[in-house]
């Protein structure tokens, strides 16, 4: 250890390893602060030694002697050196004892941070698959170079200029967005509701977050498709919930075993119009079920909506919730499919008696969204040009899929066999049974490719193997590229 009053050549040895810091990214005053901050904390300058002057510093580092000046205020300002009138600056002597508690060499007592058990639980269930739109045929990729990007620009200004007569902050989201909303949802998908209802989330997964919290006591019972979204577990983990995976088959989810007696759940997690990531439809008596199940028992049922905006044989389906499920069911959608997935926008129609509770625990979570986003949106839906755009991409993914379907055909015969669906950004392909299609999709990722392995959204059900084949976001080129890729990969895993 260094004793106090350096002498040259203790100090010069004491800066060589910043000297031989290769530091072109940061300003030089900013490494040599945390150079010497870092040697007063670890010890090595000791309480009470007296500093060079500035310089001599400034010589021995090669530094103007204002970087120096600089640098011994900064540490002066952070308490860790202190001037002595007509006697230059020492190491403050205040910080002797506090270093210890800090020193990276006297650690014995450092403990890690201990993780509650609920988030312990999220690391035991299945890892979400990296999104990245440099891939191909990745699913729920919407077509972004077909985006109006000047007029979103348009309507982002003009959210900057309306933000000044905002009015106060709403937990629920921007009044303009909500009626917005209200205003598409009566037309386009026969949802009766009003505006109060309507809360604004950061996609559709943290409005299901949320509402888990809200529904959920540990131990409560969740039903869920099989396969399904695994986008879910994480919400129905974290609250404690017990997770029952029902199957489904093409009439969608499977009430009969589902609504029993045993299964006594407090919620169900289902995407009615279009199975994630199967396609089915839920059947119109098992709908009714449902709805007589959550009104019997007070139990609620989410209907996450997510893509039923493209349905490419005729107009949407009318949800769940307007079928006299108002007062049961909890309406999830999102902008992430129609706009772009990092928009990060989506909105839950809650029942009138759940707002207020969901009111008031929105205002703990994150007080509501930035207005900015809500505004650009509101903007935008109001000029018409969310309507057209929908229009216009229902069309385009409609072409697309008729094209992957014709080339799956031609290239692949039989061995990807198209799992008939009336819309979606996706197509499911089966392949023979016991195929691996877990490390078909490894190797397609290596080569560029996002799509999806069936087995992988299955629980507790037997798996079919199979590939979910994104097309919405590509072009016939673009397809066939990626097709191309995967062909020599299916050869190999099917020969
Ligand atoms: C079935 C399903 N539900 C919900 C979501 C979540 O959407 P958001 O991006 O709005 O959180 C996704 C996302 O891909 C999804 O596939």
């Amino acid at each position: 250890m260094i004793k106090p009053s350096y002498k040259k050549q203790v100090y010069s040895k004491l800066f060589i390893p910043f000297l031989e810091q290769d530091e072109s990214q940061r300003p030089r005053y900013r490494a040599l602060f945390n150079y010497m901050q870092q040697q007063i904390l670890c010890g090595e300058l000791v309480a009470d030694s007296r500093l060079p002057s500035s310089r001599e510093l400034a010589e021995l580092l090669n530094l103007s002697r204002n970087t120096i000046k600089q640098v011994y205020e900064m540490l002066q300002a952070e308490g860790y050196i202190e001037t002595r009138q007509g006697d230059g600056s020492y190491i403050s002597t205040q910080l002797s004892l506090s270093r210890k508690a800090i020193q990276k060499s006297h650690r014995p007592d450092l403990r890690p941070i201990k993780l509650s058990d609920k988030s312990k639980l999220l690391q035991q269930i299945r890892p979400l698959y990296h999104q990245s739109n440099q891939q191909l045929l990745l699913p729920a990729s919407p077509a972004l170079d077909q985006f109006p990007w000047p007029e979103w620009q348009r309507s982002v200004s003009h959210a900057g200029k309306l933000m000044k007569f905002s009015g106060g902050r709403s937990f629920m989201g921007e009044p303009k967005l909500r009626q917005e909303i209200v205003n598409y949802l009566n037309t386009s998908r026969g949802i009766h509701c009003e505006m109060e209802q309507v809360m604004i989330c950061s996609g559709s997964q943290q409005g299901m977050q949320l509402a888990f919290s809200m529904l959920i006591n540990p131990g409560d019972k969740v039903l869920v498709e099989d396969p399904g979204f695994p986008g879910i577990d994480g919400a129905i983990s974290t609250v404690g919930g017990v997770k029952v995976s029902v199957p489904i088959d093409r009439q969608g989810f499977r009430t009969d075993i589902a609504l029993t007696d045993k299964q006594d759940a407090r919620l169900a997690f289902i995407t009615p119009s279009r199975n994630f990531p199967m396609g089915y439809t839920l059947s119109l008596e098992r709908r009714l079920q449902l709805l007589q199940w959550a009104r019997q028992h007070g139990s609620c049922i989410i209907e996450d909506d997510y893509d039923s905006e493209f349905r490419f044989d005729g107009p949407p389906l009318t949800a769940l919730q307007g079928l006299d499920g108002e007062h049961s069911v909890i309406y999830s959608g999102t902008f992430s499919r129609i706009l772009h997935p990092a928009i990060r926008l989506g909105y839950l129609v809650l029942p009138p008696a759940l707002v207020p509770s969901f009111n008031q625990m929105r205002g703990f979570l994150d007080g509501g969204l930035s207005s900015l986003p809500q505004l650009a949106l509101a903007d935008f839906m109001s000029r018409g040009l969310f309507a057209s755009h929908l229009r216009r991409m229902r069309k385009l993914y409609k072409a697309r899929r008729e094209y992957l379907l014709q080339q799956i055909e031609k290239r692949f015969n039989n061995q990807l066999v198209w799992e008939p669906s009336d819309g979606g950004m996706h197509g499911v392909f089966l392949l023979p049974p016991g195929t691996d299609d877990k490390a078909i999709v490894e190797q397609a990722n290596t080569v560029g490719l996002g799509l999806r392995p069936l087995s992988y959204y299955y629980d507790k059900q037997p798996p079919l193997s199979g590939l979910v084949i994104g097309f919405s976001g590509y072009t016939e080129t673009q397809i066939d590229t990626g097709l191309t890729r995967l062909q020599p990969i299916i050869d190999q895993h099917l020969k």
